[in-house]
């Protein structure tokens, strides 16, 4: 199967390297021990004596990019590299973006409206075809009013916060005049209550979290019609285990603390803030744990920021030892204890760093996974499928896509394969 044309015999190639690594997945690194997996595989050694600069190097592109280039790293763990560089390496789509225009861009940040006009460039097919466009998790209704006024067609935004549909509707009434049909909105949850689609629907979720996109699949699916998901946040799920969909996935119930593994893809510079900013963040946070472990809390690793924003990490240990004490009723941390567990987490934070990057590499094989699971699921109902990233990595990391239709004829063509693919 060396050029697999469909969503299930890629899924099936790719099923093929994640299956004797689901112990890795499995495994989080929470603290400065080895975990099992990386002693049974003797990694242990390589990956502690990466210097600050080889570190740096394989956080910001991914151990698989790194690694290629380093002969003196474990044999098996280069070849797991090279399976997962190739697995991940998803095709652009052969497209143009859709020009958009005021005024329904109103108060659309700049990295949104680029999502928006490549998604918006690759659904024109399927658009011009449908009798009505619902876009499914429409959160402030851009991708709605953009729609409707894009392809003068109905378009529906399902959103279940009432006040993101108070604000999309606001938005859409501003924009009216240059809309044309209307740009509708209703406050559902989709997952809680269901999904109506018709079979001449182009059903489209941008962003669409964890289990709403699935939600949109099982529902799109069942009727045939058109559909366009770009995933994000899969962990997002209200029970503790996702199941798959397509029976190519069958056993592969992922629980939610893997699936949060998905956002952590890494990349040159943070999307959100800097990487520096970012690792010294989540130094505070782990000193922050081991502090509240030493004075008895019996916290789980992510535990220690609960009920705090994560944004006051950035302010430093003191700043969050003292919100987080004073939420537990315990008396503050003193000058001694913040700099004994400040200098501990120096290192053991650099270790925990090293001996994640095999399962950060990860990170994008389990999404890919996700995103081909839903694909074949499609394929399973009679619709051909598009698999592929949507945008660059630097306007958002989540840009795995996947297209449907039961004519081939309205998908998006994939194009050259992405040389960096994580
Ligand atoms: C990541 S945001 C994306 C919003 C918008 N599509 C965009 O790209 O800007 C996901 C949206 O889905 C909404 N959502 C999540 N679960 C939902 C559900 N079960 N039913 C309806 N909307 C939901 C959230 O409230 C949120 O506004």
């Amino acid at each position: 199967m060396s050029n697999p044309a469909t969503a299930r015999e890629r899924l099936a190639l790719t099923l093929a390297t994640l299956n004797p690594v689901r112990d890795i997945v499995a495994q989080r690194v929470d603290a400065a021990r080895p975990p099992d997996w990386c002693v049974r595989r003797g990694w242990v050694e390589f990956l502690v004596s990466l210097s600050e600069d080889r570190l740096r190097q394989a956080e910001a592109h991914g151990l698989g990019h790194y690694l290629t280039d380093l002969r003196d790293a474990p044999a098996d763990l280069r070849a797991l590299c090279d399976a997962v560089n190739e697995l991940t390496a998803l095709p652009r789509l052969n497209i143009e973006p859709f020009a958009l225009s005021e005024p329904a861009l109103r108060s659309v940040p700049q990295r949104k409206r680029e999502q928006l006009s490549w998604l918006l460039g690759a659904v024109g097919p399927m658009a011009e075809r449908a009798a009505r466009i619902v876009d499914i998790g429409a959160g402030a209704g851009a991708l709605t009013r953009l729609a409707a006024q894009g392809f003068q067609r109905d378009a529906l935004g399902i959103e279940r916060n009432p006040a993101q549909v108070a604000a999309a509707r606001a938005r859409a009434r501003e924009a009216e005049p240059s809309l044309g049909p209307a740009a509708r909105f209703v406050t559902h949850d989709a997952c809680r209550d269901g999904l109506e689609l018709g079979p001449n629907d182009l059903a489209i979720g941008l962003h669409a979290c964890g289990e709403l996109g699935d939600q949109l699949v099982r529902t799109a699916a069942a009727i045939g019609c058109d559909a366009a998901l770009i995933s994000c946040c899969l962990q997002k799920i209200s029970g503790s285990l996702r199941q798959p969909l397509s029976e190519a996935f069958a056993g592969f119930g992922f629980p939610r603390g893997i699936l949060g593994l998905t956002n952590q893809t890494a990349q040159p510079v943070g999307v959100e803030a800097s990487i520096e900013q970012m690792l010294a963040a989540r130094k505070v946070r782990y000193a922050l744990f081991r502090m509240l472990r030493a004075r008895g809390e019996e916290i789980a690793p992510g535990a220690e920021m609960r009920g705090i924003n994560r944004r006051r990490a950035n302010a430093g240990l003191r700043e969050v030892a003292d919100a987080a004490l004073k939420l537990r009723g315990l008396a503050e941390a003193t000058e001694a204890e913040l700099s004994t567990h400040e200098r501990a987490a120096e290192v053991e934070f650099g270790q925990m760093r090293r001996l994640t990057l095999p399962r950060s590499m990860l990170a994008r094989l389990v999404e890919v996974c996700i995103t081909l699971d839903r694909a074949a699921y499609f394929e399973e109902h009679g619709l051909f499928t598009t698999v592929a990233t949507l945008f660059e990595r630097r306007v958002t990391p989540r840009n795995l896509c996947v297209f449907a239709s039961r004519d081939r004829a309205r998908l998006p063509e994939p194009e050259l394969a992405e040389r960096r693919p994580q």
